[in-house]
């Protein structure tokens, strides 16, 4: 199911599909080291094109965090390939607008939109033990602690504990 045409409001933003030229505020936001330390991504740092290329082969569910018509993150859900009904998301927004409540917000839209639209029973997601907000906006919406897991990924050349949170209907 494409979100091509889907747009949903927030009170300050919406989510939308990519539009042309997104990737340049995006590899911006994303090369800042406060966000990219909290990330899981491979990557050190984001060339726009890099950003536009990580874009289109995510899939279809993708949503750009629109605030005042800049492109300021990004929800993304993986795709569900073996129609377990179950996906696991990820997100991130600029530095400059963390603390206003803004993802606590996007995630109740966007994870709402998922159970719905792609027939979800299970939404996971992972998050560093450290990144206090990243699993409060999580709590807040309802998702679960399922447990710590140890060492279970390398970031930075460290292996690195990870929480595991879920939410099912
Ligand atoms: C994690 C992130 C998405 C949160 O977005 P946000 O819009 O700032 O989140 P909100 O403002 O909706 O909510 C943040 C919550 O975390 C709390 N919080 C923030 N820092 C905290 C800390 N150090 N300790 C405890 N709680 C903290 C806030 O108080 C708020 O909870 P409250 O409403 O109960 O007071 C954002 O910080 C981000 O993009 N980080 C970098 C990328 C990232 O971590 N992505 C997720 C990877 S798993």
């Amino acid at each position: 199911m494409k979100n091509k045409e889907i747009i949903l409001k927030g009170k300050g933003f919406i989510l939308r599909p990519y539009r042309k030229g997104d990737e340049f505020s995006l590899s911006e936001i994303i090369n800042n080291k406060n966000v990219q330390n909290l990330l899981r991504s491979k990557y050190k740092k984001f060339t726009p094109k890099e950003m536009k290329k990580n874009i289109k082969s995510s899939c279809d569910n993708l949503f750009i965090i629109d605030i005042n018509g800049l492109a300021s993150g990004m929800i993304n859900i993986g795709a569900d390939k073996d129609h377990s009904f179950k996906a696991d998301f990820g997100y991130w927004l600029s530095k400059e607008n963390w603390g206003k409540g803004i993802m606590t917000e996007v995630i109740k839209l966007a994870t709402n939109y998922y159970f719905k639209k792609l027939k979800l029973r299970r939404i996971y997601a992972y998050t560093y033990p450290q990144n206090k907000a990243s699993s409060r906006v999580l709590i807040k919406n309802g998702f679960k602690l399922e447990g710590i897991l140890r060492n279970n990924v390398l970031k930075n050349r460290k292996m690195i504990d990870e929480n595991l949170f879920s939410k099912i209907k």
